[in-house]
């Protein structure tokens, strides 16, 4: 079993997405055992994506980021890291696979309704920065 952080992003908030992601997850034997919205500060969602701190589109990012609030889910399942991505599709919704949720809601590569962590490093970095252990049913 695995945990894994994923989030509806701002644009997926705005355009009422937050129930069908839910439910492609739990459709397809995943968990959420962790549910949050909230709205990221600039410096969270900087510390959020600090390992895209080099990259040229690193500030566009951020500010996306906190342009409004987002929902955090903690998804528990088999192999929850590589399904959730499967799930999610590339991150150009352009270039995402037909079914998944990018390309079905996504806008561009800058307005893709979700993040999933990539492996389970990220997974360890990104879970604690929105759920305590205790916090996590099941
Ligand atoms: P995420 O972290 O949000 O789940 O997305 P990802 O793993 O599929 O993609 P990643 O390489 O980690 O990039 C993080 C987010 O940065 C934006 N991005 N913009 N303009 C660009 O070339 C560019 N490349 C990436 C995307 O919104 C991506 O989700
Ligand atoms: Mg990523």
């Amino acid at each position: 079993m695995e945990i894994t952080l994923s989030l509806v992003k701002p644009d997926g908030v705005r355009k009422n997405f937050i129930g069908d992601v839910m439910k492609r997850f739990e459709q397809n034997g995943l968990k959420i055992v962790g549910l949050k919205m909230l709205h990221l500060t600039k410096k969270q969602a900087e510390g959020f994506y600090a390992v895209h701190k080099e990259r040229p589109f690193f500030h566009d990012l951020t500010a996306f980021m906190c342009s409004g609030p987002i929902v955090a889910m903690a998804i528990k399942g088999e192999n929850a890291i590589k399904k959730v991505r499967e799930i999610m599709g590339a991150t150009d919704p352009g270039k995402a696979d037909k079914g998944t949720i990018r390309r079905d809601f996504g806008n561009g590569i800058e307005e893709n309704v979700v993040h999933g962590s990539d492996s389970k490093e990220s997974a360890q970095f990104e879970l604690p920065y929105f759920f305590d252990a205790l916090s996590l049913n099941g």
